[in-house]
This record gives structure tokens, C-alpha cells and sequence, in this order.
């Protein structure tokens, strides 16, 4: 069993690389910086005895997704799992070098775009990180870089988790009858190296009970990954390891479609 996790160097996709890895699985760590993806994959070695593959790749640069599809389109001829779990929230709007707003890009375009990339070699599951920041999301996918509304780093996280959502329904949709399925999961309030100059985030390391540990955060992901919940329920939120329900805005069929052909359009 061959998983694609993004986003492995740290937090979530860590400790979900870690358990997978412990059950049997082969796991393919992604990350952005080549000496913490290494130190993930030496942990891993010293739970598995089998040292994983590691690949770098940063989502502020759609050149540099293509160069990771390609990459892992040569050296895996079956990905069973893609696990798109990367993902930042910033205080201050920045645009990427390809001209989108940094949340969006990296949150959304960027997975869209690897995930397109590598749909034909997936055998079995797509996993999205999202957020149930993605209830509160307002995607306009008219202005996905929120040019032409205000503009703060929580909004555009929201959008950005929401696109996750309807990602997966869409793609579920597209997917239907092929054997393959997508879902995604808000993984809960997790003690990581997310957002970090952030109130809330500050409360979640601080305040005791607040925030859980990188290892539970990862239950829900690991549950989609290994349980047949990952498979009979395409296109769904997961929370707690069991399916969710959320505002239409999460799973509204034409918004969804909309925001894929914006999306694509995007990453043309
Ligand atoms: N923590 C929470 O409470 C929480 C709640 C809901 C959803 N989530 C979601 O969970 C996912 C994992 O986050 P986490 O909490 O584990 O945070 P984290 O510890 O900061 O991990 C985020 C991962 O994404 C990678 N990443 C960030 N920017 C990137 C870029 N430009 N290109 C490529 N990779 C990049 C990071 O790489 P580096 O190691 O190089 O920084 C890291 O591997 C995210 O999608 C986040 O939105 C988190």
C-alpha cells in the first residue's frame, strides 16, 4: 500500500506518516524543506526499519507542483493513497509567484493541481486536510484571491478549507464508478506549527485542554486511510473519524463544479 502524504515534515502529516508507516504501509513524505522532511523519514526508519522516500516541494510555486507530479508520476507506476495535507494560514496577504493570493494557492490550488496531475496513477483514495473553518468559508470562486472583498488571514483560511470541501465533492462526483474516492476531515484544534502568530493559536498551546496533540489530530486521516469509512462515503467531511454534517455551502453540487473549472482555469 503505497501513500502520498504532503505536508509530512511536521504536525498532522507527521504523525499520520508515522503511524501509517507503523502499520505496514509505504509511505512518500512530501514536504517544503528538505532537512525536516529527513528528520521525518529517519523517525519513520526507526519505527518501521525501512527508511521512506522523500520528496520537497513548495506549494507558493504551481512550476514547482508540476515538477513533483512529474516526479511522482516517474518513480510510482500505482499511488494508492494521495493524502493532500499542506497547508498554512498567514497574517498578512501576500501574492505567490504566480500572481494568487499565498492561502489560496497553497491550501487549494496547489493540491488541485497535484491532485489532477496524479488522478490517473491513483488506485484508491484521496484524503484532504480541511478545517471546520470551511462552515464559516465564503469561496467566490469569481475571486478566489479575495481582490474585490476585505481581505483577513481567518477569511481566506476559511475559503480556502471550504475549497477543500468542495474539491472533494466534486471530484467524488468525477471519480464515481471508478473505484476511486475522495473525502476530506477537519482533523480537530491541533498543537502544531500552524499559524503561528496567531491569537488563537497562542490560546490552543497555552491554555491546558485547549489544544490536542499532533498524534490525535491525526486519527481522523489515519481512519480514512486504513477503515472502509475512506471508501463508502465519496465526497463527505469527516470529523471525529465519522461523517459530518455541514452547511450547503460545503457540498453545494454547482458551486463545486464552478470552483473546479475557476480552479483549473487557475492553474492553466
Ligand atoms: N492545527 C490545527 O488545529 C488544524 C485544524 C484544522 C485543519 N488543519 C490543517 O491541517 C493541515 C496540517 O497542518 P498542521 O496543523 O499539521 O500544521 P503544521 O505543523 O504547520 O504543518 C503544515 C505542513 O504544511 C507544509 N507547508 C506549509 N506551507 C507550505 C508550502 N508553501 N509548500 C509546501 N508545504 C507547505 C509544512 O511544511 P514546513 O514543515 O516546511 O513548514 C508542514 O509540513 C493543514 O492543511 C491545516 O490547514 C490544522
Amino acid at each position: 500500500m503505497i501513500s502520498v502524504i504532503t505536508g509530512a515534515s511536521a504536525g498532522i502529516g507527521e504523525a499520520a506518516a508515522v503511524e501509517l508507516a507503523g502499520r505496514g504501509q509505504q509511505v512518500v513524505l512530501v514536504g517544503r524543506n528538505p532537512a525536516k522532511v529527513a528528520r521525518v523519514a529517519e523517525r519513520i526508519r526507526a519505527v518501521s526499519g525501512t527508511t521512506p522516500d522523500t520528496l520537497t516541494c513548495d506549494y507558493t510555486s504551481l512550476e514547482d507542483v508540476r515538477r513533483l507530479g512529474a516526479e511522482l508520476l516517474s518513480r510510482y507506476p500505482r499511488i494508492d493513497i494521495l493524502i493532500n495535507n499542506a497547508g498554512v494560514m498567514t497574517t498578512e496577504r501576500t501574492l505567490t509567484r504566480d500572481g494568487h493570493e499565498t492561502t489560496i494557492q497553497v491550501n487549494h490550488l496547489a493540491p488541485f493541481l497535484l491532485t489532477n496531475l496524479l488522478l490517473d496513477r491513483v488506485t484508491g483514495r484521496v484524503i484532504t486536510t480541511s478545517s471546520r473553518a470551511a462552515k464559516t468559508g465564503r469561496v467566490d470562486p469569481a475571486d478566489l484571491n479575495r481582490e474585490r472583498r476585505r481581505w483577513s488571514g481567518w477569511l481566506q483560511y476559511g475559503d480556502s478549507k471550504q475549497a477543500n470541501a468542495l474539491f472533494t465533492v466534486e471530484l467524488a462526483r468525477r471519480l464515481s464508478g471508478t473505484g476511486v474516492t475522495a473525502t476530506c476531515f477537519h482533523p480537530g484544534v491541533i498543537k502544531t506549527e500552524f499559524a503561528p502568530k496567531t491569537f488563537m493559536m497562542w490560546m490552543v498551546k497555552n491554555i491546558p485542554g485547549m489544544g490536542q496533540t499532533a498524534e490525535e489530530g491525526a486519527r481522523t486521516m489515519v481512519h480514512l486511510a486504513t477503515h472502509p469509512d475512506g471508501a463508502a462515503y465519496p465526497g463527505r467531511y469527516f470529523a471525529k473519524s465519522a461523517p459530518a454534517s455541514v452547511p450547503k455551502g460545503m457540498i453545494d453540487p454547482t458551486l463545486a463544479r464552478t470552483l473546479w473549472d475557476a480552479s483549473a482555469a487557475a492553474v492553466a
